[in-house]
């Protein structure tokens, strides 16, 4: 069905499962696995890691000899815990079977966070379940990062498997909250684990679109040529939200957007699209070149930085919306962390010397929508002045424009000038070519973000995951602005909850000599 992976799919993956079996496992069914996620009880886990689990193993990509772990503090059956999740579950009606026989597979147990003895339980119920010694071993770290450090210096100590059994350490973010406490972070993980255990989740990396820029760039020649300051004028990195940070208000204001989403997602997308041609499609191939271009980064300097803070819109009907950023009782009155903020960097290489990448990011917006709008440069030598006085208010030729809209519907889409069909004359309009995936890819099921990256962890493949000197480059970009917002030296610009964005981000694209058609 449109839903599921397709059996080629499902072959393909099991190929590359194989080939990570090592010499001394004779076949896939005789190795077990057990996949433990941390924080069973927790957000993340109800709505993002059980239901992706569940989906992987109803589509039948994992492992047949595998069992799930959760582990939380609370007192927690293994029922309540899929009671919690089921309704992002979505079970179909033929498929009660294979979800009973999902939850066979998961158990539940409760302990600590800093006791050595509950990982030794931990560990202990691990190889009874899997009756092997050596299964290989997933922990999902889904945790508020203060419990970061003794949870991944439990599980080194207590939970690993004998060999040939290998660990593998999946961490959300935030990797710290600065550059300081991210690369202490980073020590002490090193401390603990080799780079390869370590798999950081950044979960735009695992969105369709953000995967295509690799293919887009470097399997079209097409855009290969143009792909530099000679032909683009310009990148704009665009995230925008229609909710607003209530109900979690307390931990959004520890972290401000900039954080939130710039740091991470937006700075990978841009180390991506700017980065030079990998030698090959490994991870460690791929992650060299974005860190390559991620040094070629000047720290940013306040003055191309924009930042805004939402008010409530007190007209509108809609309840939420009339409540502002500071009207949440868990952020304190006089706050100044930013919803919004646009900041420009510039890539100090011969490649895009000169060219301005915008990376905007907002919450409670008029819309949900992430793209790429990558602008290319006026064309040279005006030969259709006369057309244009005629048929265009501006007088101008307007911009080509290649659009890469991550969500919602993916596409890509190219904005040229054409024709304009039927007319004698050199008349000149605007369109598109256009990919819209579920117009030209329909019934194609896209697997989700963390469907996608769980079973890059399983398959050892560390392409969409982010390396430590990825994200130190990432931070040292952003650090200084961040103290310096916190020295509120910036004006924080207020907008309506709904807007469309910030007059003065958009003065400021323009400025850079973008040009809105
Ligand atoms: P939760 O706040 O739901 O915490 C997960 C579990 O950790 C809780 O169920 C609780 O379990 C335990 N816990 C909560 N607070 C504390 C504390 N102060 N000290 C010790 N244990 C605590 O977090 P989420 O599930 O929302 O997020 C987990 C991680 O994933 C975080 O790092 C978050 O930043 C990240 N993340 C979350 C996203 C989401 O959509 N929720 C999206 C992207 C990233 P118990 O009390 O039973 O031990
Ligand atoms: C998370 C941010 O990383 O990404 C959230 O912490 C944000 O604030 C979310 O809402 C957006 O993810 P997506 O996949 O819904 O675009």
């Amino acid at each position: 069905t449109t839903k599921k992976f397709t059996v080629e799919k499902i072959d393909y993956i099991y190929e590359r499962l194989r080939t990570q079996i090592t010499s001394n496992e004779s076949s896939i069914t005789s190795q077990s696995y057990v996949f433990f996620i941390i924080g069973a009880s927790g957000d993340l886990a109800k709505r993002k890691i059980y239901p992706t689990l569940w989906w992987l193993y109803r589509d039948g990509v994992l492992p047949k000899n595998i069992s799930f772990i959760g582990y939380s503090r609370s007192q927690l059956t293994i029922e309540q815990i899929f009671e919690n999740s089921h309704k992002y579950m979505k079970i179909q009606e033929d498929e009660h079977d294979i979800y009973e026989k999902f939850l066979k597979l998961n158990s539940y147990i409760s302990g600590s966070y800093d006791k050595s003895e509950d990982f030794e339980n931990l560990n202990s119920k691990a190889n009874k379940i899997s009756h092997q010694v050596n299964a290989h071993r997933l922990f999902y770290l889904a945790l508020p990062p203060n419990v970061y450090e003794s949870v991944s210096e439990l599980i080194s100590k207590h939970c690993r498997a004998a060999s040939p059994g290998w660990l593998r350490l999946i961490i959300e973010k935030p990797f710290g909250k600065d550059l300081e406490s991210s690369n202490k972070f980073s020590q002490h993980l090193n401390k603990l684990y080799t780079e390869e255990e370590i798999y950081r989740i950044d979960h735009y990396l695992g969105k369709e679109m953000v995967q295509n820029i690799l293919v887009l760039r470097f399997s079209n020649r097409i855009f290969s040529r143009v792909w530099n300051r000679d032909s683009i004028a310009g990148v704009q990195i665009i995230f925008k939200e229609k909710i607003g940070t209530h109900r979690h208000g307390s931990y959004f204001d520890e972290v401000g957007i900039i954080r939130d989403v710039i740091q991470n997602h937006l700075m990978q997308i841009l180390s991506i699209l700017a980065m030079e041609k990998p030698r090959s499609t490994t991870g460690e191939d791929i992650r060299d070149e974005k860190v390559k271009v991620l040094r070629c980064i000047a720290p940013i300097k306040l003055e191309n930085v924009i930042v805004g803070q939402y008010i409530g819109d007190k007209k509108s009907t809609d309840s939420e919306r009339q409540l502002g950023y500071l009207d949440d009782k868990n952020v304190p009155k006089d706050s100044t962390t930013p919803t919004y903020a646009q900041i420009i960097v510039f890539i100090k290489n011969e490649r895009w010397d000169g060219v301005p990448f915008i990376l905007r990011a907002g919450k409670a917006l008029n819309e949900r929508k992430a793209e790429i709008r990558i602008q290319f440069r006026d064309v040279p030598g005006r030969m259709f002045d006369e057309e244009l006085s005629e048929n265009n208010v501006e007088g101008t030729l307007a911009r080509d424009e290649l659009v890469i809209r991550i969500q919602p519907d993916e596409a890509i889409y190219l904005k040229i000038n054409t024709k304009r069909p039927g007319e004698m004359n050199f008349s000149i309009e605007e369109t598109e070519l256009d990919l819209t995936y579920n117009e030209r890819y329909q019934g194609v099921k896209l697997p989700n973000a963390y469907e996608r990256l769980i079973l890059d962890v399983f398959m050892g493949s560390k392409i969409n995951f982010v390396r430590s000197d990825e994200l130190q480059e990432a931070w040292r970009i952003i650090d200084p602005i961040l103290a310096e917002i916190e020295k509120k030296k910036l004006q924080i610009i207020p907008y309506k909850f709904g807007a469309i964005g910030i007059r003065e981000a958009f003065d400021a694209a323009v400025k850079q000599g973008f040009i809105y058609t």
